[in-house]
Formats: C-alpha cells, structure tokens, sequence
C-alpha cells in the first residue's frame, strides 16, 4: 500500500480549508471539552492545525502530533500555543495518564497500525477522558465522483480506510466504555458541467486519494472527466459523503 507523501501535500493543504469546511467538527470538539471540563487535548495526525488553531480562546493545555515535518512547519508559521510533537501517533510521547482528550481528523487512516493507536490513546488518557476519531468510511459511503471517474481510487480507499465498525471493535477490545458513533458532518455538493474543475479536491496534491496516483493515472481520469463533459456539459459531479465520530470513554 502507498504510503501518503504529506511533504508534497503541505503546501496546499489548507486550500481545502478556504471554504467552511466541515464546521461541523470545531462545534462537536468544543462541546466534549467544554462539558467535560477538559484542560489537556492532543491532536493525533495534527498536519497543518486546522482543529487545534481553533481552541485559542478555551485556555487549555495543547499538544499537537504530526509524522510529517512539512506539515508542522506550516502550523508553526501561524500563532499557536500547543505544544508540536513530531511522531508516529501510535507511540505517544507522553507520560501515561496525562490527557483529558484525543482526538484526530481524517489521520487515523494514515496511522500504520490502528489497533495500537487505539491502545496508546487508552494508556495517555486520564480516567474518563475521551477519544474521538473523526472521519470517512468508504465501507459505507461511496457516492463521489472521484471514485467514478479516477481508477483504482476506491478500491485503494477500502484497503486503505478502516470502518468505522473496526474502530469500534477496537476501541471494545482496548477497554473503552461507552463507545458510540454518530454522523458528524454531511458533505454534499453537486457541480454542473465544467463547475467541476473549481472543486479543489480534484487537484492533485489537494488529497490523498489523488495525490497517491501516478502522474498518467490522475491525468487519465482528468481526460475521462472531460470527455464526458464534451458528451454532456451539464453532467452531475455529485459528492455524497458523511463524516463520522466515533467517541468512547477511558
Ligand atoms: C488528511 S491529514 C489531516 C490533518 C488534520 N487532522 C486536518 O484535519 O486538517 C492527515 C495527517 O496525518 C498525518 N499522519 C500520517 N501518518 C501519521 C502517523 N503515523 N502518525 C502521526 N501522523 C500521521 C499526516 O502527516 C497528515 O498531516
């Protein structure tokens, strides 16, 4: 299986975040820290901090870890308190016992072994503290059109993404309580014809599902787009996915 070169990615990465991009998740984030009355969170799979940027007025205690070097980079350019660990999310460098929250976004995917990201997160938190995974599950939903029109991006995302099912057996078998998964987010757009191109997800580097293809694979599926908008220019590129959380107590 590929492995994500995010050193490649980091530049653009936050175009995706130009929009109000899943809002949903800064809100959900909030609401488990501030009804807990959580002090310490860490971000697993951090990249460019998107989610920790947003907790600046909650006055808590931040880490965020990140493998890729050029994904923190561009976090610490911009103001931040947290605290940058650069490593592999499933050998947390912290002592046992020290965190109120976990949590991660579209990352657990990238993480080489799930299982044992699971069990650090177990080992990290503090007693009744909260792991929360946000994410897709392509065992689930499949309505985008990358997956119609870029080959072999669907079947590389059943390997590469694990359900959200799994997590929750995971999540069972490391001792967790109250285990529970909801939607935390739907995305849903249609672009007409041509609109299709503003869409930044369709370049390149913008993900990781396009940005693991070869050069004449992505373009292939680019010229497929286009033939078929010459064959029908209001042709409906239609994206259809929900984002999920799974949450479970220590
Ligand atoms: C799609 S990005 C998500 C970044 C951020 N959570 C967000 O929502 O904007 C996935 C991130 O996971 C990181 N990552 C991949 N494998 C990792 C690992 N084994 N340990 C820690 N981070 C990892 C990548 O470097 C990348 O920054």
């Amino acid at each position: 299986m590929q492995k994500t070169d995010y050193s490649i990615i980091a530049q653009t990465y936050n175009n995706r975040y130009k929009e109000d991009y899943l809002p949903n998740i800064e809100k959900l984030l909030e609401q488990i820290i501030i009804k807990n009355e959580y002090k310490a969170v860490l971000e697993a799979g951090c990249g460019t901090g998107k989610w920790i940027k947003s907790f600046k007025e909650l006055n808590l205690k931040v880490f965020g870890l990140d493998y890729s070097k050029e994904m923190l980079k561009i976090f610490k350019k911009e103001d931040s308190n947290a605290q940058i660990i650069n490593a592999d999310a499933c050998g947390i460098p912290l002592k046992s016992d020290s965190v109120d929250l976990i949590f991660c976004v579209n990352a657990i995917h990238h993480f080489p072994d799930k299982k044992k990201f699971i069990a650090e997160c177990k080992r990290t938190l503090k007693q009744n503290g909260t792991i929360a995974v946000f994410g897709v599950d392509p065992h689930i939903d499949n309505e985008w059109y990358v997956y119609d029109y870029f080959e072999n991006v669907y079947k590389n995302d059943l390997m590469r993404f694990v359900s959200v099912d799994l997590i929750k057996t995971f999540l069972n078998e490391a001792g967790f309580n109250e285990i529970n998964l909801s939607i935390a987010e739907k995305v849903f757009n249609e672009r007409i014809g041509d609109e299709v191109f503003n869409d930044p997800f369709l370049i390149k580097n913008h993900s990781s599902q396009l940005a693991n293809l070869s050069e004449q694979e992505y373009e292939n599926g680019i010229e497929k787009i286009k033939t078929q908008i010459n064959n029908n220019p209001n042709t409906v590129f239609k994206t259809s996915i929900n984002f999920y959380i799974v949450s479970a107590k220590k």
